[in-house]
């Protein structure tokens, strides 16, 4: 019998790094994406490696976001923002790019759109068309 691969399997831990950092490049720089970079601080190397943590066990493998934080709840770092569809099809486009850029194949690809559609639509919290772009620390600082 054989059993098909899981994602962290095909993509093994330092690929999976590639990957995050990879999206968060393609989030910096693509002007479609402008409204979910404005979300994130200046800084995006925390959020490389918390995404990382996250993929590695939502994709198979050991859970270091879990064992980090002690929690997966993905809902409330967010609570702030405003994640409309619009939000969500950007993040879905930057992890889109980011796989055809890391040459993921078509496999994996398909392997993951679905799921990552079903967590970016759990985690969108508004119905409507857009927002604005904002940052709390940012707003807080004025
Ligand atoms: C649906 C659209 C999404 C938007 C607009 C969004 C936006 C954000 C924002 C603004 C933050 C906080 C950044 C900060 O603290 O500076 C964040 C954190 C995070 N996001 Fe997303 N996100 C989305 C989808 C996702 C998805 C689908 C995943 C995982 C598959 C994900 C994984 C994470 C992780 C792991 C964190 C770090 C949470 C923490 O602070 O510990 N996000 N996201």
């Amino acid at each position: 019998m054989t059993s098909a691969k899981t994602p962290y399997q095909i993509l093994g831990e330092d690929g999976i790094r590639v990957l995050t950092s990879t999206f968060y490049d393609v989030m910096d720089t693509l002007p479609e994406a402008k409204a979910l970079r404005a979300m994130h601080t200046k800084d995006l190397s925390p959020m490389k490696e918390k995404l990382a943590e996250y993929l590695t066990g939502w994709m198979g493998g050991p859970p270091l976001y879990a064992y980090r934080y002690g929690t997966v709840c993905m809902t409330s770092p967010r609570e702030p923002y405003h994640i409309g569809p619009e939000e969500r099809d950007q993040w879905l486009l930057c992890m889109d790019k980011a796989l055809v850029e890391i040459e993921a194949g078509e496999e994996l690809t398909q392997m993951l759109k679905e799921p990552l559609f079903r967590i970016a639509d759990a985690i969108r919290n508004r119905e409507g068309p857009s927002a604005r772009a904002s940052n709390p620390d940012i707003l807080a600082s004025h």
